[in-house]
């Protein structure tokens, strides 16, 4: 097994139904990744324990994705310089714009990127690990490439539907 590139952390494995977006982003370029639930308020000692082991095995970035009170991102963002990437979770009572505040509303000094809730935020984290790795992969920067000409492609053909009624 390769050892992963990416590592993707959501506070509850709850979120994977949104965070498997990023799974899947990453899948489809071949880049290995891991991926774990765990919290930084449930069991915030072994988020660390996590976090440190896979810097020490030579990943590149990671991805989190949280709900609500979301500082999963900025804990993790506070034990490596890594590129932490932070997809905010829809959540039930305020539909994901807590999460969206807090994983945005990072104080000045140690950064997190912030990526649009819910699916399409966590896709796009993947696509953005992809970006990161591929400056220094030619072969997986071509792959990302071919990607964005097959959705200018896909735009092309699209055809508008004639008038209805
Ligand atoms: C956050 O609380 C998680 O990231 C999740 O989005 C939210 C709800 O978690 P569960 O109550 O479903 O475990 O920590």
């Amino acid at each position: 097994m390769a050892k992963p590139l990416v590592g993707i952390v959501m506070g509850s494995s709850s979120d994977w139904e949104v965070m498997q977006h990023a799974a899947r982003s990453l899948a489809d370029f071949g880049v290995p990744y891991e991926a774990r639930a765990l919290s930084a308020h449930r069991s915030p000692d072994l988020l660390i324990e996590w976090v440190e082991g896979l810097v020490a095995q030579g990943a590149k970035c990671f991805i989190t994705g949280a709900g609500g009170a979301a500082h999963l991102a900025g804990v993790v963002a506070a034990r490596t310089t890594l590129p932490v990437l932070g997809v905010p979770m829809p959540s039930q009572h305020l539909q994901g714009l807590d999460s969206l505040l807090s994983v945005v509303q990072m104080p000045k000094g140690v950064p997190v990127a912030t990526f649009a809730i819910g699916e399409a935020g966590a896709a796009n984290a993947g696509l953005f690990a992809v970006a990161i790795l591929a400056l220094d992969d030619a072969a997986l920067a071509k792959k990302l490439s071919d990607f964005r000409k097959q959705q200018a492609d896909a735009v092309n053909a699209a055809r508008l539907p004639g008038l209805s009624g």
